[in-house]
């Protein structure tokens, strides 16, 4: 599933999954993107607070969902490999698990290989594509992933990439609707509910380079919940959700970072 193309990574423009590397002090990223990312943290000091909250998020929702018998993960957007990778929080509980990652940038593919030194028992894959191609994903993910068994859809992070008109919500549908009852959706966004003004300069940064920043408060993104139950404590800050299984990024500045998550169950 990794491809035989050659790999071309643009480096005349920022691209998320690099400017996130970046908030994370990693190395897989370019000028172009420290730039953008500069401009950012100028804007919200605490977006390098807001990679990390939401980093420790991934790694309790995976435990908690690993702890409480999912064995499957269809992770998209998964970002340029960062230790502990999801696969390795699922199979520290169940080392069975198995993992389909997914991105769209070609930057992820580069690294892929990080992803997938699974455990023995466990398997983990990785798929390049496009979260707005829900049917290729899982066409490709059911060679990998049992879909009469339940599976957790992991949208870390991703959604506010997708505006509404194209799809966001529908594609979360579409996902949802080929997997199994008992099968999880969990995910975390950024919201521009406590400040509408930073958000909207934040938004309006990404358009001038031609991309997408879909801010959401937390009413829009319960909305992907739609029809699943759930899990306590609903949606809720990030670092507000099941607190008691750690990685409580410690930080500075003025109140939560705005980013929210959730679990909800499909009945
Ligand atoms: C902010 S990073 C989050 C990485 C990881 N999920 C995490 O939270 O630590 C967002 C990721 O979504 C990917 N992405 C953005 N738009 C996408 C799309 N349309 N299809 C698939 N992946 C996408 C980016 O390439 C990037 O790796």
């Amino acid at each position: 599933m990794t491809g035989q193309a050659p790999i071309e990574i643009d480096t005349s423009k920022p691209h998320p999954a690099r400017m996130y590397d970046w908030f994370l002090g990693g190395k897989d990223n370019y000028p172009v993107d420290e730039e953008m990312g500069r401009q950012l943290v100028a804007l919200e000091p605490r977006v390098p607070a807001m990679a990390q909250v939401n980093r420790a998020f991934m790694h309790r929702a995976t435990r908690w969902l690993a702890m409480n018998g999912v064995r499957q993960f269809l992770d998209i957007g998964t970002g340029i490999p960062t230790e502990p990778n999801l696969h390795q929080i699922a199979q520290q509980v169940a080392p069975d698990a198995r993992v389909v990652y997914c991105d769209n940038d070609p930057i992820v593919l580069a690294h892929a290989e990080a992803l997938l030194r699974s455990t023995p028992e466990g398997v983990t894959e990785y798929l390049q594509a496009d979260v707005r191609e829900p049917a290729t994903i899982i066409e490709e993910a059911r060679k990998v992933l049992d879909f009469t068994q339940p599976v957790a859809l992991s949208l870390i992070a991703l959604l506010h990439f997708i505006a509404d008109e194209d799809g966001a919500y529908e594609l979360v549908e579409k996902l949802l609707a080929e997997l199994p009852s008992g099968s999880y959706l969990m995910l975390s966004h950024a919201s521009d509910e406590t400040d509408p003004e930073k958000g909207a300069k934040a938004m309006a940064i990404y358009r001038a380079r031609g991309m997408t920043l879909a801010l959401r408060d937390g009413e829009q993104i319960g909305r992907f919940f739609d029809g699943l139950e759930l899990v306590d404590p609903g949606v809720a800050l990030a670092v507000d959700w099941k607190p008691e299984l750690g990685e409580i990024v410690e930080y500075g500045g003025e109140g939560p970072v705005p980013g929210y998550g959730a679990v909800g169950r499909k009945p």
